[in-house]
């Protein structure tokens, strides 16, 4: 049976459950899965596939889902990997929708001030060789208290208060689809090796 490892960044369990479902969902298709947080730091070498997701905080994944994919770098750019952001809620990214660019509306823009964020994924996603890396849309509980003293500020700041829809807006449908299409690609890309 193939080997797939999830593993996530969640700092308010929007994208652990969003892992949690990839994993069902593969296990479903006959893949043996297995859902970690990133800062257990679970060694990726003995699965066949990873998949690595994070939340996204003012434009950049949390410092232990980049920290997981730096650390294993050249054990997963030999195996196929894919990346997910949990991130966009609805009228959250300035003033465009979201679907005309899902990585300018997570990730900000890929060059010019608020760049950032996006090029140390980017970059990380280029030494790895990705096989794809998915924006889904997160969620946000303003009564779940901030966990980082740059959320608990930003969530202060008027701008980001307007544009921090409360709510669960996490498309199951399209996570499940996705996921489903890894399992097809995962069976296939370890049996023609
Ligand atoms: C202070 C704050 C800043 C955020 N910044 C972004 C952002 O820059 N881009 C984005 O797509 N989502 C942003 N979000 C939305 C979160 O990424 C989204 O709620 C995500 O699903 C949270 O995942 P988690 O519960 O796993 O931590 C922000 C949320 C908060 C509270």
């Amino acid at each position: 049976m193939r080997r797939a490892l999830i593993v996530h960044a969640s700092r308010h369990g929007a994208t652990a459950g969003i892992a949690e479902r990839i994993g069902e969902t593969l296990r479903a298709q006959g893949i043996d899965a297995d859902v970690a947080p990133a800062g257990n730091f679970t060694d990726p070498a003995p699965y066949d596939a990873c998949v690595v997701g994070s939340g996204v905080y003012m434009g950049s994944w949390l410092a232990e889902g980049i920290d997981y994919l730096e650390r294993n770098v050249e054990t997963l750019r030999t195996r196929p990997t894919w990346l997910f952001s949990s991130g966009p809620i609805p009228n959250a990214s300035k003033q465009r929708p979201v679907e005309d660019d899902p990585y300018d509306g997570a990730l900000g823009p890929a060059d010019g001030p608020g760049s950032g964020g996006r090029k140390k994924i980017e970059a990380l996603a280029a030494a790895i060789g990705v096989r794809g890396h998915q924006i889904f849309q997160g969620a946000f509980d303003p009564n779940d208290p901030p966990k980082a003293l740059s959320e608990r500020v930003a969530r202060m700041l008027p701008p980001v208060k307007k544009i921090l829809p409360e709510g669960d807006f996490r498309e199951w449908d399209v996570i499940e689809a996705w996921a489903k299409e890894l399992a097809d690609k995962i069976g296939q890309k370890v049996a023609v090796v």
